[in-house]
């Protein structure tokens, strides 16, 4: 394993733990609200904590973009981490969340891990040499026909407005494909789409510390990412499409009648 993935799949392992520990007890946890529909308590923070250390202690030059504390330092190397991807899951002890971090280099991805502690599941990919589940090599999923594909979202729940688009979008998938389903964990939707559990995903108003690591998981895996216009700004803009060569061309499809100005890359 590349040394700076070994350093970031200790810290990611180490956050889980302590989540997965805290999900036992989550009557007297601290919890705030940062917008409607948006949480934060002391375990997302705690998380984080334990992350961020662990890098800057291997690597103290490089960069961090971490979703609770936000950015911090300049370098060629930019770790970008989402210390609980799921926290409304979490909160409500639904057992789908995870640790999600990605390493930057030169603006480009090139290791990721996203670790799910209910079911210890470590997805972890570096550029050029593939995506893991586990020990098990990952591949995107085969299938061709929309008809037959199962795809993944998420509902835009704290920003409203790309709804009617989402909405539109949401209908066509529906009626086309054999299925949608919505666990809430956008880096473990990303994961599942690299592990061909999902033969496609899309959401709107993502966040980097959402995607960077998912992203990497993906293209590893054989599969294509892009914003929903089909181009490569989808960090950036928040608004992702992707899943196996073929479902993606066919999810573009679909959503292009409804790329408002806004929903553009
Ligand atoms: C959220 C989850 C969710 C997605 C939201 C994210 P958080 O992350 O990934 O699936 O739909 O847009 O904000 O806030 O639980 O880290
Ligand atoms: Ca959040
Ligand atoms: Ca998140
Ligand atoms: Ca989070």
């Amino acid at each position: 394993m590349h040394p700076m993935l070994n350093i970031a799949v200790k810290a990611a392992i180490r956050a889980g733990k302590l989540i997965y520990r805290a999900a036992d007890n989550l009557d007297h946890l601290t919890v705030t609200k940062k917008s409607h529909a948006d949480y934060v308590s002391e375990v997302d923070r705690a998380a984080e904590r334990i992350i961020i250390e662990a890098l800057k202690e291997a690597y103290p030059s490089h960069a961090i973009l971490a979703e609770e504390s936000g950015a911090q330092g300049e370098s060629e190397y930019v770790w970008i981490i989402d210390p609980l991807d799921g926290t409304t899951n979490f909160l409500h002890g639904v057992p789908q969340y995870a640790v999600s971090i990605g390493l930057q280099h030169n603006g480009i991805m090139t290791q990721a891990v996203v670790y799910d502690p209910t079911k210890n599941d470590l997805f972890t990919a570096t550029r050029g040499r593939g995506a893991f589940l586990n020990d098990k090599r990952l591949r995107v999923s085969k299938r061709k026909e929309m008809a037959d594909a199962l795809i993944g979202t998420g509902f835009p729940y704290s920003s409203f407005e790309h709804m009617d688009a989402y909405m539109g979008i949401v209908r066509d998938v529906m009626q086309k494909s054999s299925g949608i389903r919505r666990p809430g964990a956008a880096s473990l939707d990303l994961a599942w789409t690299a592990a061909g559990r999902y033969d496609g995903f899309f959401e709107t108003g993502l966040k980097p510390w959402d995607m960077a690591a998912g992203c990497l998981l993906i293209t590893e895996a054989g599969g294509m990412v892009s914003d929903l216009h089909g181009s490569d700004t989808y960090l950036k803009s928040g608004h992702i499409c992707a899943g196996n060569p073929d479902i993606h061309q066919h999810l573009l499809h679909i959503i292009s009648p409804y790329l408002t100005p806004g929903l553009k890359g």
